[in-house]
Parts: structure tokens; sequence; C-alpha cells
């Protein structure tokens, strides 16, 4: 989708729908004003007259605006004018975008930019515009013999009132389209099914995003042998009872001016079905654990936006991918394995295998003396439990990334909570005949999964972000959420920054 910006008379405008958010109090925003004056009060009649409510995330298309050079309105409602917050803002382009998708327009024109979100600025507006934009046209009919016509929706244009914030609006649009393009490249490896989306397409994917990135990322596949070598005995105990052969990706984006400068590492869970193994789940909704590699699809969606955006800082990106199947050669529970850093693991459990592919990857991180190591994963039911469907669960061993995590949470409306990871918790993971055990019980799963891992991070600063509860939706609305593409593409453009700062600028 093309974006572009528009400082120019609202009333003259030629486009096939204009967009203009309105609030059920008060004044008409600026654009809302100007389109009033020009077409006989149009809006502030359908607002008394009670034909329009501008309650939040209300959207209705006035077909035919006399006196405006626009063929269309869409009036948006914001709500009241005190409660106007950025949830607002989202919710209002989260009503509005799929409702244009419906329409057949090319085209559209949307005033998001008059709307006062405090605390934020129009390169920020411009960037959630862009970004609900390009969700909304997402779909995933590759499998469907006789899909419903794609939207036909490919451009938009951000009208800016205050003609200074223009080039704000435009960088935002930048960032919120290349975040847009990595959610729905990770919707779409999210919501393949097990039986395409294999370790080896997942390979071959990065394999693809190198050859498509004019040298800005080299790729590296480790196979079986070279994992065996290597001695990642844990992540290959969990592919030992599937067909298809486990892979570790390795994908380095070197943008900084130094090439050496300490790279962030983002590490993905990668299960491309997890049956639960040997022991293995219940059959019920089974089919949704195709989403557990949405970690692994999360760091292909954000080296994806970093190829759009080249920022300066180094990347390592780096997938575990695996099959958790049930065979005759499939890791049973009580087997004791060695991981890669030399603890041993006695798998009481072969369902709490995400955490066994992440132990290798994480001891693997090491060999770049990482600045920061983030680990993605659908690692646990528990973390469902504890924080339903809005927040990803936090983890850290640093509580300054912990809050850099946060902030760019909040930032991209990619939500986390900052859960503990005190040491009170990890006598949950003894065991009585190896170094430690891969569960800790029923109470705090989420926790002691993410203590199972800190193990294996203590020469780094390191976070994890359980994300089994915010990476796919079930039911009627099924399917891939693209989260934390979001977050973390906004956690890096921030060190960025970090990196440009200068004593003097710095408080
Ligand atoms: N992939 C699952 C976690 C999961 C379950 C995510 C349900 C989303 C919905 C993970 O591999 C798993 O099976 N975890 C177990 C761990 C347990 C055996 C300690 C779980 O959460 O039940
Ligand atoms: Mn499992
Ligand atoms: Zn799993």
């Amino acid at each position: 989708m093309e974006f572009s910006v528009l400082t120019v008379n609202p009333a003259k405008v030629e486009t096939a729908c204009l967009v203009v958010p309105v609030f059920t109090d008060g004044d008409l925003l600026p654009v809302a004003a100007k389109l009033d004056d020009a077409s006989e009060r149009l809006i502030g009649q359908l607002i008394e007259r009670g034909d329009f409510d501008a309650g939040l995330g209300n959207v209705q298309l006035i077909p035919f605006a006399p006196g405006l050079a626009a063929e269309r309105l869409m009036l948006v409602g914001l709500g009241t004018r005190a409660k106007c917050n950025e949830a607002s803002l989202r919710t209002a382009l989260d009503a509005t975008f799929p409702a244009l998708a419906k329409l057949p327009l090319d085209e559209v024109v949307v005033a998001f930019s008059d709307v006062p979100v405090p605390d934020r600025t129009a390169d920020w507006k411009a960037r959630v515009t862009a970004e609900a934009a390009q969700r909304a046209v997402y779909r995933f009919s590759e499998f469907k013999s006789d899909p419903a016509p794609a939207p036909r929706l490919s451009r938009v244009s951000l009208l800016v009132s205050d003609p200074t914030e223009a080039t704000a609006s435009e960088q935002g649009a930048r960032v919120g389209r290349a975040v847009g393009e990595g959610v729905n490249y990770a919707r779409t490896l999210g919501n393949l099914p097990g039986n395409v989306c294999t370790p080896s397409y997942l390979a071959a994917q990065a394999e693809q995003l190198g050859q498509g990135s004019a040298g800005a990322l080299d790729v590296e596949i480790l196979d079986e042998e070279a994992l065996e070598l290597l001695g990642a005995h844990s992540l290959l105990s969990v592919g030992r009872g599937s067909e298809e052969p486990s892979r570790l990706i390795v994908m380095r984006y070197q943008g900084a001016d130094d090439p050496d400068e300490a790279p962030h590492v983002l590490i993905g869970k990668g299960i491309t079905f997890d049956t639960g193994g040997i022991s293995l789940k219940p059959g019920a909704d089974m089919d949704e654990m195709k989403f557990d590699m949405c970690g692994a699809a999360s760091v292909f969606g954000t080296v994806k936006s970093l190829l759009a955006l080249k920022p300066k800082l180094n990347v390592v990106a780096i997938v575990a991918s695996a099959e958790n199947m049930p065979d005759g050669r499939a890791t049973k529970p009580g087997d004791i394995i060695k991981t890669l850093k030399g603890l041993t693991v006695e798998v009481l459990n072969t369902d709490a295998e995400g955490r066994l592919v992440l132990c290798d990857a994480l001891t693997y991180a090491e060999r770049y003396q990482p600045a920061s190591v983030v680990d993605i994963a659908t690692l646990t039911g528990a973390a469902v439990i504890a924080l339903g469907h809005h927040a990803t669960g936090l983890f850290a061993n640093d509580d300054d990334l912990a809050l850099d995590l946060l902030d760019a949470g909040e930032t991209a409306w990619d939500r986390a909570w900052h859960m503990p990871l005190w040491d009170d918790y990890q006598s949950q993971l003894d065991s009585n005949f190896a170094d430690l055990a891969n569960i800790g019980g029923r109470p705090a799963g989420s926790i002691t999964a993410a203590c199972f891992l800190s193990r294996f991070t203590e020469t780094y600063p390191w976070a994890h972000l359980d994300i089994a509860g915010t990476a796919w939706a079930s039911g009627k609305q099924k399917g891939a959420s693209g989260r934390p593409v979001g977050l973390l593409t906004q956690y890096l453009l921030d060190r960025e920054v970090e990196l440009g700062e200068t004593p003097e600028n710095v408080e």
C-alpha cells in the first residue's frame, strides 16, 4: 500500500472518499470545520439531527457531499473529547479501515492527524494510521478455491491541517507502512498450515529475505548435521520424533557504521507443529498448535520491517525450528539430554519443548557478545491464563531492558506486562537426576518456563516475551495477529536513536 501526505484545503481535496473524525461534543476538528463551512453545514447538521452518532468507533458513509471536491465523506466517531486518548484513535482506525476495505475504493484521504491525542505527536499518529490501514487489507486466502475479492484499497493520503507537521507525518507513515508489512508477513507465516510451514520452509523464507535484501541480510542455516557437530542436543531432541528435520536459522542485519558494534539479538520459537510429543496433547483445538511458530514469525516480520527501514544498528535474528511429534524415536518423559551449554536436562514432559529449542539458541547467541537478547515464544498456556489475550508476558534479567520493551510496546500499541522472575521460583525446576527439569509443576507455569530460560542467559541482558495469548485469535476470528512485530520493530528503532545520542543531548 502507498501512503502520502497532503496539506491542501480539505474542501478542495479530490478523492473517492474523505475520512473525517468527529467528537460527540464541542467544536468540530479543523478539517471537519472547513468541510462544514464549504458544504452548507452538512456535518454539523447530521450530528444535530441525530443522523450520525459520533460514539467511539461508529463509522458512517455519506455517499454525496455538496460543495466538496470529495466524492464521498466518511464520518468516524471519536466519542467524548475529554476521554480522547491513544486507545480512542486506535479504536477509530480499526473501525475505519476495515469499513473502507469493504468499499469499491482504490484510494482515500484520511484526516486523523487532527485527533488530539495527549502526549503523542504527528509522526506517531501517522504511524498508527498507516499500520492500521495495512492490517485492514490483509487476507489469507491462498487455500480457498474461490476467494472473496481482495480489498481494492491501495493508496491512502494523510491530510495534515498543520503544514509544519508534514515531514513528521511522512516519516511516521513510512514506519507504519513497514511495520504493517512486517505484521502481515508474520500473520501469513503463522496462518500457513503445519504441512506447508515446516522448519525447512522457514529456512527457505530466510534465504529469500536474504536474496531480496541487496546484501543487507546475511543468512546462515544450520542443519541437523551441523547442530549435532555443534552439540545442540536439546534443540535436536525436540525434532527427534518428526520426519521433518530441525533447523537453526540465523539472519544477520548489519546496519551500524561500525560492523563490530554489539548487535541486538532476537530469538524466535519456531515449533511448526506441537503435538506435545509422547506427552501428547488432547485432541480438541490441537490444530491451533500450527501457531507454535509465531515467535519465529514475529522475528521474520521484524526482519522484514528492518529491511524496509534500514536503521543504523546491528541485529542478529535467530529462529530455532523443529516439529514436535510422537514416534518410536521421539524423546520420552524421563530422558536426559545435554544442552549446548553443557547443562543436563531431565525431560519430564515432552510438551514443554519450546524451552528446549530456545535454550540452545540462547547459548548460541553468546558468540555475538550481544548488547541485548530478546526471545519471543508461544511458550506456555499459563501465560494465557495469567494475562489473557491482550498483554504479552515480559520476563527479564535486566530492568532497563524490561523498561525499554514496555515502552516500545506502549508506543507501538502492542503492549507487554512485566512478570516476576524471582529466584524463589527456581527450585521448582530441581531434578533428582539431572541439572534441571524441563517443567516446574502447575503453579506459575509461565514464570518457571522463563526461569528455565534464565539459566542459559547469564552473560548478557536478556528478556523473554511469552506471546501464547497474543500471537493468535481462536474461534470465528481464528488467525495469527502478527504480534509482537510492532513492539520489536519499535524497540530496535529506539536503540538506533540511543546510538545517535551524545552525552550533551541526553539528560
Ligand atoms: N506451545 C505450547 C504452549 C501453548 C499452549 C500456547 C496453549 C498456547 C496455547 C507449549 O509448548 C506447551 O505445550 N506448554 C505446556 C508446558 C507444560 C507441559 C509445562 C503448557 O503450557 O501446557
Ligand atoms: Mn508443547
Ligand atoms: Zn509448544
